[in-house]
């Protein structure tokens, strides 16, 4: 029986349940209360209150910009919309990296001050510190490896991570290391197909992929891609599920028109 149709409110336990029976997790991001509202109404399992509101909702162009408090005002709109998601807020760069006090500081106000549910941080060994400091403080932790955009300076491009064998053999450790340490689950971001099957086979965790095939436990996706709002992004891994600028466009042209030519408001619509 489906673990997904059954379950009131989704927890971590749930997911863990989820990837023991084999069924998979699914995961989208949403910034702000209507589009939560919709996506936790159409049954997502997990919302991800993506760091990615950098670029979509603000326009930068990587996530680095984006601060702790625009991370408040996105997750406490999103937390209140949703009565079924686990609801999981990205800590910005710069607010857990080579300090764990602040860490835990910042993942602390998330979950005070958004009601969310789980933080995700980006990084293996190097932010063993600050993911285990977060931990004991009694808040979930989900695990971000692959490509990882808070670090795309020191990458330079957003091509496919751990192809080669090193890096391969890194990303393995460090899935290893943040299971070991307590992480609930691990997003495994744009890295091989085989090797993300290799760490969904090898950890108890559910591994949630994007840009990493099918034989992990579950996918995510940001909204605006996958609703086609964005047009400019188009990655080999992106499915669109709609054409949404199109049909917006549309219905705006449509709106000028009719306020043009006086069609709209006509005399059932007004006072
Ligand atoms: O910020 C984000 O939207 C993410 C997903 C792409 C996993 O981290």
């Amino acid at each position: 029986m489906s673990v997904h149709k059954n379950i009131r409110k989704v927890t971590t336990h749930v997911l863990f349940e989820m990837k023991l029976r084999g069924e998979k997790i699914s995961m989208l991001t949403a910034y702000d209360y209507s589009m939560a509202k919709i996506i936790d109404q159409a049954g997502i399992d997990v919302i991800l209150v993506g760091d990615s509101a950098s670029n979509v909702m603000a326009g930068h162009e990587t996530t680095i910009p984006i601060t702790l408090e625009e991370m408040i005002y996105h997750a406490s709109s999103v937390v209140r919309a949703v009565d079924r998601a686990l609801v999981v807020v990205d800590l910005p760069f710069g607010s857990y990296q080579g300090n764990s006090k602040l860490a835990l500081s910042a993942a602390i106000r998330i979950m005070k001050e958004t009601g969310a549910h789980a933080v995700k941080l980006e990084g293996g060994a190097e932010i063993k510190e600050s993911v285990e400091r977060i931990l004991s403080a009694g808040i979930p932790v989900l695990g971000h490896l692959g490509l990882t955009p808070q670090s795309i300076h020191k990458f330079g491009t957003y091509v496919v991570r751990a192809k080669d064998e090193e890096e391969a053999q890194k990303l393995i450790e460090d899935a290893h290391l943040l299971e070991d340490v307590g992480c609930f689950g691990l997003v495994l971001e744009k890295i091989p197909a085989k090797l993300a099957g290799t760490v969904a086979k090898e950890l108890k965790i559910p591994i949630i992929g994007i840009g990493a095939g099918h034989n992990v436990d579950g996918q995510v996706l940001v909204i605006h891609d996958m609703l086609g709002i964005t047009q400019e992004f188009s990655p080999r891994f992106l499915r669109r599920y709609h054409n949404l600028s199109e049909e917006i466009k549309g219905a705006v042209i449509n709106y000028i028109k009719d306020v043009k030519d006086v069609s709209f408001p006509n005399e059932h619509e007004q006072y």
